[in-house]
């Protein structure tokens, strides 16, 4: 079990959100956050526009998933959220040492609620 900590353009959360549901991952949390990269958040562009400031804001998508799904994920991000311009983010992974579902109580795998298999 991965954590997947996958940030993306605001502008593209609507594309990923669909793709990652048509993928069979509905389990998800949305953080808005502002961070930059290595350009500091310079000379970036946003809705078209040069922004000189020093935090871009970003959207933060959390999915907790099975080993086996971490590269379907992955493919499926890129795809739906690469513009190919800077500031397109990045997805970090982490292991995860656990899940609980608080209404039945199941662990592991099978509380995470989806996979590509169950689709
Ligand atoms: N090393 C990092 N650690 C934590 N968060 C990061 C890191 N790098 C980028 N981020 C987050 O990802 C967002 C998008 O980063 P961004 O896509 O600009 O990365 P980059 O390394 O500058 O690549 P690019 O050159 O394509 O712009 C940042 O605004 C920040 O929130
Ligand atoms: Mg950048």
């Amino acid at each position: 079990m991965k954590k997947m900590e996958i940030i993306i353009r605001p502008t593209k959360l609507a594309d990923v959100k669909e793709a990652l549901l048509e993928l069979g991952y509905p389990g998800m949390s949305i953080v808005r956050i502002e961070g930059h990269g290595q350009q500091k958040g310079k000379a970036e562009q946003f809705r078209g526009r040069e922004f000189k400031v020093a935090f871009l804001p970003k959207v933060k998508i959390e999915i907790v998933a099975k080993d086996e799904d971490i590269e379907a994920i992955t493919t499926t991000v890129i795809k739906a959220a690469r513009t190919g311009d800077i500031g397109d983010g990045k997805i970090f992974i982490s292991e995860m040492v656990n899940a609980v579902r608080i209404r039945t109580g199941e662990e592991g795998d099978s509380a995470i609620g989806a996979s590509k298999s169950r689709k």
